[in-house]
């Protein structure tokens, strides 16, 4: 294993026990509303002081940026770690049990190192640039589902900002109707996870941060699948929208979204 994964699955694991002791007692959390619909608890926080921690402990000047705290290190390092403490604190907060820790490894901006740990059920997802993907040390790749229409697709209600809402639900309207099957399951890292061992077949949201997708997209490409933007280039942690899935699914959802996007939505 790539020394710098193992330093990355550490630093979730710890990350993942805090987030399982509180989750024994959410009532006591405390509660920060951040914007509309945007939720911070001292859990995301204590979270990613642990990441951070354990990272700095071995690479003191990589570039770090995190969600609760930024843009830090040496932002000049050819390394940047891209980390989401708690991908799901809504979930979190309600003891819906769907929320992951996520860090990334960048390279000279492309990715490299992946970890998606979901500590409620103890799954850790990992990849490595060219090693492929696995699930709890197992091989995990995309399922083998070509035809959208026996697809099972994840994605993001938009839920705090609205602009794009209408292109959204036309775009869910046409993927309600012509697929098996679709999920919002509220943790995006978690859901490009599950696109990458196969339970879903693919995944669209819009607006998304780079810390949301970092780590989930390298797991999807080294399980064999595709992520992209919505014209399918490989601009979607600029852009924050983001569509993955298997090849032949990937390249239909993108059609779907053609059709409905509008001008004012960015690739
Ligand atoms: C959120 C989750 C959610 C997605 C949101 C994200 P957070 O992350 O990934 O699934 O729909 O856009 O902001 O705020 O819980 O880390
Ligand atoms: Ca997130
Ligand atoms: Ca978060």
């Amino acid at each position: 294993m790539h020394p710098t994964l193992s330093i990355a699955i550490k630093a979730a694991r710890r990350a993942g026990q805090i987030i399982n002791r509180a989750s024994l007692d959410i009532g006591q959390l405390k509660i920060t509303t951040k914007q509309q619909n945007d939720f911070v608890t001292e859990v995301d926080k204590a979270a990613e002081a642990a990441i951070i921690d354990t990272l700095r402990e071995t690479y003191p000047k990589h570039a770090i940026l995190a969600e609760e705290t930024g843009a830090s290190g040496q932002q000049d390092s050819e390394f940047q770690w891209i980390i989401d403490p708690l991908d799901g604190t809504t979930n979190f907060i309600h003891g819906f049990p769907q929320y992951a820790v996520s860090i990334a490894l960048a390279h000279k901006g492309v990715l490299t190192q992946a970890v998606v740990y979901d500590p409620t059920n103890n799954e850790l997802f990992t990849a490595t640039k060219g090693a492929g993907a696995y699930l709890n040390d197992k091989r995990i790749r995309v399922s083998k589902r070509n035809k959208l229409e026996e697809s099972l697709i994840g994605t993001g209600f938009p839920y705090r900002m609205f602009e794009h809402v209408d292109a959204y639900l036309a775009i869910f309207k046409e993927m309600t109707k012509r697929t098996a099957g679709v999920r919002r399951p509220g943790a995006a890292s978690l859901d490009l996870a599950y696109v990458a061992c196969g339970r879903l077949d693919g995944f669209w949201e819009f607006g998304l941060s780079p810390w949301d997708m970092a780590a989930g997209a390298l797991l999807i490409t080294e399980a064999g699948g595709l992520v992209g933007d919505l014209s399918g280039e490989p601009n979607y942690l600029v852009t924050g929208n983001i569509v993955g899935g298997t090849p032949k699914v990937f390249s239909q959802i993108l059609q779907v979204v053609a059709a409905h996007r509008t001008s004012a939505l960015a690739a």
